[in-house]
C-alpha cells in the first residue's frame, strides 16, 4: 500500500469530522456494539472511505466511528478485514495505518478466539501477552514506509506490558476473570483440526484465532502501544466432543458484551 493511499483515506475522514482521539479500538466478532455507547458520534461506513472495501463477514459491521466514550475521545473500528477473506495483508492493516495518521497512539485490539489452554473457559477474556504467527506471512513485507516505522522493527514487546498490567488491575477491581496468554494466528477460514490444536499447544499457544496479529504487528511497527483482548468463545477443536461454528462464536461473544464493554470503558478511562 502506498503512503499516498493511507493519506487519502485519513484526509477523507478528517474532511467529515475532526478528532483529538489518541485511542483506537478494533472491535472483533460479536463485540461491535460498543460503538452504541459512543456519544457525539460520527459513523463512517468503510465502503465510503477511499481504498477501503466492505468486510464480508457476518458479525462485522464495517464502520469507523469517531466519538467519545465517557468523555474520552476514541476512534472505533467496528469490523475488520481478515486475511481469509482474500485481502492482501496491506488491505487488512490499512485501517490501522489510517488510525495512526489520525493521531491514535494507543490501540486496543479485540477478537473472538478459541481456547487451547484447558484451564480456560468459554466466555472468559484473555489479555494477549504474545503471539505466534502461524500464517508465516507478515504485513510489513514489501517496501518499508520509513516515515511510519523501521525496516526491521523489534517484536519483543508487541503487547505493552504496562497496558496489560493496567488491564489486570482493572479486571481485579471489576471482579472479572481475565486470563493472559499467547495467541496463535491461524489463517482460517476453516477452524483448526484437533491435531493442529495439539501442535499449537505444544508450541505454547493458549488461544487461537484468525485476526489481530497483522494489526498488532503493523501498530507496533508504527510505535503504537497495543493492548490485545481476546474473548474466548469456545474450547478449540478436539478438546470437547463438539463441532465449532461461527454462530456459536457470535452467540458467546455477544453474551459477554456487557462485561466486555464495562471493561473497555474503564480501561479507556484510566489510560
Ligand atoms: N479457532 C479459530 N478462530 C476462532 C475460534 C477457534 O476455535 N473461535 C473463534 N475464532
Amino acid at each position: 500500500m502506498e503512503y499516498q493511499h493511507i493519506m487519502e483515506a485519513a484526509q477523507y475522514i478528517l474532511s467529515i469530522v475532526k478528532t483529538n482521539a489518541t485511542i483506537g479500538l478494533v472491535l472483533g466478532s460479536g463485540l461491535g456494539s460498543l460503538t452504541t455507547k459512543l456519544t457525539e458520534a460520527t459513523s463512517i461506513p468503510f465502503a465510503s472511505i477511499p481504498h477501503f472495501t466492505t468486510p464480508s463477514v457476518q458479525g462485522h459491521r464495517g464502520e469507523l466511528v469517531i466519538g467519545k466514550l465517557n468523555n474520552v475521545d476514541v476512534i472505533a473500528l467496528s469490523g475488520r478485514y481478515h486475511f481469509y477473506e482474500g485481502y492482501p495483508l496491506d488491505q487488512v492493516v490499512l485501517p490501522i495505518r489510517v488510525l495512526k495518521l489520525l493521531g491514535v497512539q494507543t490501540l486496543i485490539l479485540s477478537n473472538a478466539c478459541g481456547a487451547i489452554n484447558e484451564t480456560f473457559r468459554p466466555g472468559q477474556l484473555m489479555l494477549i501477552r504474545d503471539h505466534l504467527n502461524m500464517v508465516g506471512i507478515n504485513p510489513l513485507i514489501g517496501k518499508n514506509i520509513d516515515s511510519l516505522g523501521p525496516r526491521f522493527p523489534d517484536a519483543s514487546e508487541i503487547y505493552s506490558k504496562k497496558l496489560r498490567q493496567l488491564a489486570k488491575d482493572i479486571a481485579f477491581f471489576q471482579e472479572i476473570s481475565v486470563k493472559e496468554g499467547v495467541y496463535a494466528w491461524w489463517s482460517g477460514p476453516s477452524y483448526e483440526t484437533p491435531a493442529e490444536i495439539k501442535m499449537l499447544r505444544i508450541l505454547g499457544a493458549d488461544a487461537v484465532g484468525m485476526s489481530t496479529v497483522p494489526e498488532s504487528l503493523t501498530a507496533s511497527h508504527m510505535g503504537m502501544d497495543v493492548l490485545g483482548i481476546s474473548c474466548l468463545t469456545n474450547m478449540a477443536s478436539g478438546i470437547l466432543d463438539q463441532k465449532l461454528s461461527h454462530e456459536e462464536v457470535i452467540k458467546v461473544a455477544s453474551s459477554v458484551k456487557e462485561t466486555f464493554q464495562k471493561y473497555i470503558e474503564e480501561i479507556v478511562k484510566q489510560l
